[in-house]
């Protein structure tokens, strides 16, 4: 028998996984800056003899492991890059580099997965396949995936499944979460001006007053998710930026309202930016002005192919029973969805937190950290899930 007992030996690989990931976590590089994190990538994979190339989207690595038999290809993803963020945890192996850190658990994605390919480098005569592992910059700013796609990853050879987990600091370890379909939201931002005609803060017939139609617009653009959408659809829609007025007794030329929304269908997308456009360009008209919107899509929905997702948690169930699997779903985005939106795929959370310690901060916050016995466990769910596309029991 070819079959590893992936737990066990994921468990054994536990001190070189933390090692790493702490090495990472010392060194947080940002977006496209990956190059100290990318060499130690291509090092490690080098070394388990497989055929590495660099600067893939700029700083992303793709490693070829062949298997000796035919099969398919499956591709396999982790984020590589840190955030602007300045590190509050006190950790020994806190960054050494103010205002970077991995805040949200990039650093343990590229150690789990150089630990799944040290794991299947050891089984190379048994593989029925190949496997692309694929180490992406610039998750962070949505741009990664694309520059990796632009470079032609998704192509010789093109894969045919793809794979990818996150840590995840509101599942407790030992839990996953393993949905079919949707489960991370698509995601889009708007900026929209608003164009007055300014003036006298005590003689407003004579101006157009751009800071009462922004307040409106933010009330009007409430109606979209609540009256316009599906009620049995999600998406959120969010004004987070607010800009007008320098001075209580000056009317401003123009106010400035910016924002995100999050779906999980495209067409939930098309509905909100119509919806954005024709609210806008009403409300302004009626109140004497003009609006300028401009509609920026960052990434597409998270989508698990149903047949990728049943095969996956199967093959998981070996290593967690299946109550330990949940169907969560978030509206947070990752452009892992551009790999996935072209080859079937599967993205799994990885529960990171143990009650009684301090290990609940959210992803992004200042003193964000995982439990570290979660990556010899993503390493062992990871294996099993490749291992059931190229290596046959
Ligand atoms: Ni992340």
């Amino acid at each position: 028998m070819s079959h590893l007992n992936f737990k066990a030996d994921a468990h054994a690989l536990r001190d070189e996984l933390i090692a790493l990931r702490r090495d990472f976590h010392r060194h947080p590089e940002l977006a496209f800056e990956e190059q100290r994190t990318a060499g130690i990538v291509a090092q490690h994979l080098t070394d388990l003899g497989l055929e590495v190339q660099r600067g893939v989207g700029q700083t992303g690595v793709v490693a070829m492991l062949e298997g000796e038999r035919s099969g398919p290809t499956v591709l396999v993803r982790a984020d590589m890059d840190a955030l602007p963020i300045h590190e509050d945890t006190g950790l020994e192996f806190a960054s050494g580099t103010a205002g970077k850190m991995h805040a949200c658990g990039h650093d343990g994605h590229t150690a789990i997965a150089l630990g799944v390919a040290k794991l299947l480098a050891g089984q190379r005569q048994q593989l029925a396949g190949r496997i692309k592992f694929v180490f992406q910059p610039a998750e962070e700013i949505a741009r990664g995936a694309k520059a990796m796609v632009a470079d032609g990853v998704l192509a010789n050879p093109r894969p045919d499944v793809s794979l990818g987990l996150h840590l995840w600091n509101t599942l407790p370890l030992g839990q996953i979460a393993a949905a079919e379909g949707p489960v991370m939201a698509g995601s889009s931002d708007f900026k929209i001006i608003v164009q007055g005609r300014g003036g006298h803060g005590a003689i407003p017939q004579l101006a157009v007053d751009p800071v009462v139609v922004a307040a409106q617009l933010v009330t009007a653009f409430q109606s979209i998710i609540s009256r316009n959408l599906d009620p049995l659809d999600s998406a959120v829609l969010s004004v987070t930026m607010l800009r007008a007025g320098e001075a209580t007794n000056i009317i401003p030329e123009t106010a400035e309202l910016a924002g995100t929304f999050r779906f999980f269908r495209s067409s939930a997308r098309d509905l909100i930016a119509q919806r954005l456009r024709a609210i806008s360009a009403a409300l302004c008209a009626a109140l004497g002005c003009t609006a300028e919107v401009t509609i920026v899509d960052h990434t597409e929905p998270v989508i698990n192919d149903s047949a990728v997702t049943r095969q996956v948690r199967l093959a998981m169930s070996d290593i967690l029973p299946p109550a330990h699997m949940h169907d969560l779903r978030t509206m947070g985005s990752e452009d892992m969805s551009l790999f996935m939106s072209d080859i079937p795929g599967m993205y799994f959370f990885v529960g990171a937190h143990v009650e009684g310690r301090d290990l609940n901060w959210g992803h992004h916050h200042p003193r964000f950290d995982f439990d570290e016995n979660a990556l010899p466990l993503g390493v062992a769910l990871l294996t099993a899930a490749v291992a059931s596309y190229v290596l046959p029991d």
